[in-house]
């Protein structure tokens, strides 16, 4: 890891300020390191801390990704951080979620390239390569959500030595885009801000609200995939994005098949699946 004195702090004091009677980020938990933004939210989640709470960390010592993996997470660079939220709706309702995360946050990374595209459920690439993922996490009593943490990497500023060897073909930072450092503090900003907008339309109105946007960012329709929702795996050309969150998909016999949840591999015909 390079060492890159020249990136300015993340300004707690400038979000705290912007982020005043929102409903979003009006409370602010900001800490150098911890394991997990998400492990701390859902500590706090779990003593009865408010909806709109969220955690900020500079750096994370075991961050957390999808499926068990890990998420890069060194320090003064990028943004790792967890949202409380406490909607009032069952559990089966909450994986569009997820999706309601993932267009705030393509929205928020095209504000400094267009070439950000949503890749279902929540990760966002530029040039196929992933810039950010997002880590829902939900705790139920009884059928209806206690609480859901949406936990959000966005690799702002890291360099290619940040990442593994591994990572270095599939991972991209914004600032690796945008040709100079991205100031993480307006990047925060600007995603709580985008986050409420959309969270408040999923209360209001449903994902259908969300939908159109959510297609629009698709950077899949149209793509050959395969899909592994845990249990399956399914193959076929992307179609769309269902009214409940689903990933359209149309097989190789003309079926339909919709997938609630699931990994993506984006399968390159002539050579397989190409990236995850
Ligand atoms: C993924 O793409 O697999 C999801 C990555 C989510 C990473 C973020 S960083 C902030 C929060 N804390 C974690 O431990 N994970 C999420």
């Amino acid at each position: 890891m390079t060492s890159d004195t020249s990136l300015p702090p993340l300004s707690i004091e400038t979000l705290h300020d912007a982020r005043a009677g929102a409903r979003i980020g009006c409370t602010l938990h900001y800490f150098d390191s911890v394991d997990s933004t998400n492990t701390v939210a859902h500590r706090l989640a779990t003593d009865g801390a408010a909806e709109g709470t969220v955690v900020i960390a500079d750096s994370q010592t075991k961050g957390r990704g999808r499926l068990g993996r890990s998420w890069v997470s060194p320090p003064r660079r990028n943004l790792y951080m967890s949202v409380i939220l406490r909607p009032a709706i069952v559990a089966g309702a909450a994986p569009p979620l997820s999706l309601v995360a993932g267009v705030a946050v393509a929205e928020t990374i095209r504000d400094w390239t267009p070439r950000a595209v949503l890749k279902w459920p929540n990760d966002v690439l530029i040039d196929r390569r992933k810039v950010s993922g997002v880590l829902t996490e939900m705790e139920a009593d009884d059928g209806w959500v206690r609480f859901v943490i949406v936990g959000i990497g966005v690799n702002i500023n890291s360099t290619a030595d940040d990442f593994p060897a591994e990572l270095r073909d599939t991972a991209v930072s914004l600032r690796d885009i945008v040709g100079a450092p991205v100031d993480r503090t307006a990047f925060a900003e600007s995603l709580l801000s985008r986050l409420e907008q959309r969270y408040d339309q999923f209360l209001h109105g449903g994902f259908v609200i969300i939908r159109p946007v959510c297609e629009r960012l698709s950077g899949l329709t149209g793509q050959h995939v395969q899909v592994d929702d845990g249990a399956h795996r399914y193959a076929g050309l992307v179609t769309g994005i269902a009214a409940n969150g689903s990933l359209c998909l149309r097989d190789a016999t003309g079926r339909d098949i919709e997938v609630l949840v699931g990994d993506v591999s984006i399968i390159n015909t002539s050579e397989g699946p190409t990236e995850r």
